[in-house]
């Protein structure tokens, strides 16, 4: 029962179920007293059985908002067949009333599924899922579940750690994906795979990630990067389509060191210009210190050109600015074109002056100096708070690309070594694979390639390395020695001596998908019983400690700090 209203010796009850609402009156031509009074009686969310007869409204009382706004159900019998508590969390709120917190509608997850926002969502998930693997089945790839007790899958999270209690002291690890698996699976011959598969990380989060998240797996023998590229198009067109867009492939291809360049992030919001631009043969000595100090100290100055953005207020500019220095900038310069004056920091710089300014009336220049690592993550978070800001028309509402050449390594955070860029089991670009194997490591490019949807990571994957002494080579690039490789990687290892077709791979973010074509801004959203940013379930209310018993039988100690 949504709700209900009595009017003038008439109840009216609005019934909901997951396909939407039909109103159902009690009235006295049609019901017995007893009948109208118990559903007089009873509150929302209660859950009845009614049985009537399907009428028109009369004309006056029909309503041309609602899908079934012309008829009713004039109810004859009226039983309440699953009594309900009064309700914690509305699930019908009346407009303008503002919604609970989300740690509310998370604790009643039972009442907040019930919103037809939500039930609409989880339609829409169980479409996609349904897609995808119609997909993935009609171009021949097998679906095939891989174990989820299982050992570590190095994917840069840490691991949920279950114990083992007749191995006492010995752990599984969840996985944080199925990576090993559907490369040994490849070794089997099962030449083309997928697996909606249940992924687990324990890592920082945020609104795009959660502990314990779906992804559509797939890897295929005897292919190229492009071979990969054109399966999983196929299966964005599919699920864009199922969600009632149309989008158009082959995607367009961006180096990861042009997205770096021109957008300062490996995942470039496409929909919009406001590229960046070096600024050092334009700006480098004439007279701004901080400038000249960033170009010999072997950075650059760096900047972006906005079209019309002199209209931003010094308020605005602040919040830019803000962001910059929240990014590690000591600070952003800029210069304003606006009735032919210019004003900022920059309009001192020696001889600025109109004609040379670089700026069309009503331009707006921000300049960021220092490491490309730096005036790289500044400068994409002032683009995106000038996109913000501004809201300038977006070119297309689909703007998807590949980026690809990934670095292979990259420095750990400490700086005294080297981690994949992704995972380990990366293959080097065919030109780089000589200097891998003589030990090099620095400036190596790798066969990786992701996927990127209006600013969102949607996907990655790689071609991978099949030859096991290659394989340790990349291990030893990070650290790690034979013994250690062949204890954590031994199996994967054992299945590519026995003889490994080439093959690669992708994995698309599945909750990511659903949340962007469910316009939804959170995971949580598009999740049935999704966890908290403090990675805890609110509805069952777990993690929980385990008693002493069950630690003992484990023959685990808890140490409490
Ligand atoms: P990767 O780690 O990039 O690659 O994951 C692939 C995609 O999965 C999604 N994703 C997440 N979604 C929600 N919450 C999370 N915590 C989370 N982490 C990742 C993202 C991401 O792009 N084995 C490789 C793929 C391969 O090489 O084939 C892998 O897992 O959308």
């Amino acid at each position: 029962m949504h709700r209900r209203r009595d009017l003038g010796g008439i109840v009216f009850v609005d019934l909901r179920d997951r396909e939407g609402i039909v109103q159902v009156a009690l009235g006295p031509a049609w019901a017995e007293p007893d009948v109208i009074a118990t559903a007089h009686e009873i509150g929302a969310e209660n859950v009845v059985v009614v049985e009537g007869t399907v009428a028109e409204r009369p004309e006056k009382a029909r309503n041309p908002d609602m899908a079934t706004g012309d008829i009713e159900v004039q109810a004859s019998s009226f039983r309440v067949v699953g009594p309900a508590d009064t309700p914690a969390i509305p699930v019908w709120r009346t407009k303008g009333e503002p919604p609970p917190s989300e740690e509310h509608r998370l604790e009643h997850r039972h009442l907040d599924l019930r919103r037809p926002e939500m039930q609409r969502n989880l339609e829409l998930r169980h479409r996609l899922l349904q897609r995808a693997r119609r997909s993935m089945s009609d171009m021949g790839f097998y679906e095939i579940e891989t174990p989820i007790l299982t050992r570590p899958t190095p994917e840069g999270a840490r691991d949920y750690l279950v114990p083992s209690r007749v191995n006492p002291g010995q752990f599984f690890a969840l996985p944080q994906s199925p990576q090993m698996y559907k490369q040994v699976l490849m070794a089997c011959g099962m030449d083309r795979y997928f697996q909606i598969a249940r992924c687990f990380r324990d890592e920082d989060l945020r609104a795009d990630r959660q502990p314990e998240f779906t992804q559509i797996d797939i890897e295929a023998s005897f292919v190229s990067a492009s071979d990969v590229h054109r399966t999983v198009e196929s299966v964005l067109v599919d699920l864009w389509e199922e969600g009632g867009q149309v989008i158009e492939a082959p995607f367009p291809t961006m180096s990861h060191a042009d997205a770096m360049e021109r957008y300062g992030t490996d995942k470039p919001d496409l929909r919009y210009g406001l590229t960046i631009e070096d600024l050092g043969a334009e700006l480098s000595g004439r007279g701004f210190a901080a400038f000249d100090q960033a170009i010999e100290e072997g950075g650059r100055i760096r900047g972006i050109r906005v079209e019309g953005g002199a209209v931003l207020s010094r308020k605005q500019l602040d919040v830019l600015a803000t962001e910059a220095r929240k990014a590690g900038a000591g600070g952003l310069a800029t210069l304003k074109r606006k009735d032919d004056q210019l004003s900022g920091p920059l309009a001192r710089l020696d001889g600025m002056a109109i004609e040379n300014c670089g700026l069309d009336e009503g331009g707006l220049l921000l300049v960021a100096a220092g490491a490309d690592q730096l005036t790289s993550v500044v400068l994409d978070r002032v683009r995106l708070g000038l996109i913000d800001l501004l809201q300038p028309t977006p070119r297309t509402d689909h703007a998807f690309t590949w980026i690809d050449e990934f670095p292979l390594f990259e420095a750990t955070k400490d700086g005294t070594g080297w981690q994949p860029a992704h995972h380990p089991f990366t293959a080097p670009r065919e030109e780089d694979a000589e200097r891998l194997r003589a030990g090099e490591v620095a400036g190596l490019r790798s066969q990786h390639y992701d996927v990127v949807y209006n600013g969102n990571e949607l996907g990655s994957g790689s071609i991978r390395i099949v030859d096991p002494e290659l394989q340790l080579c990349v291990l030893e690039a990070i650290g790690m020695g034979r013994e250690e490789a062949s204890r954590r990687f031994g199996f994967l290892l054992r299945a590519l001596r026995s003889g490994a077709p080439p093959h690669g791979g992708f994995a698309l973010g599945f909750d990511r998908i659903t949340m962007l074509l469910a316009g939804a801004d959170n995971l949580r959203d598009v999740i049935a019983f999704p966890k908290t940013t403090a990675a805890r379930a609110l509805f069952e209310d777990t993690p929980t400690a385990v008693s002493q018993d069950e630690l003992r039988e484990l023959g685990i100690r808890v140490l409490h700090e």
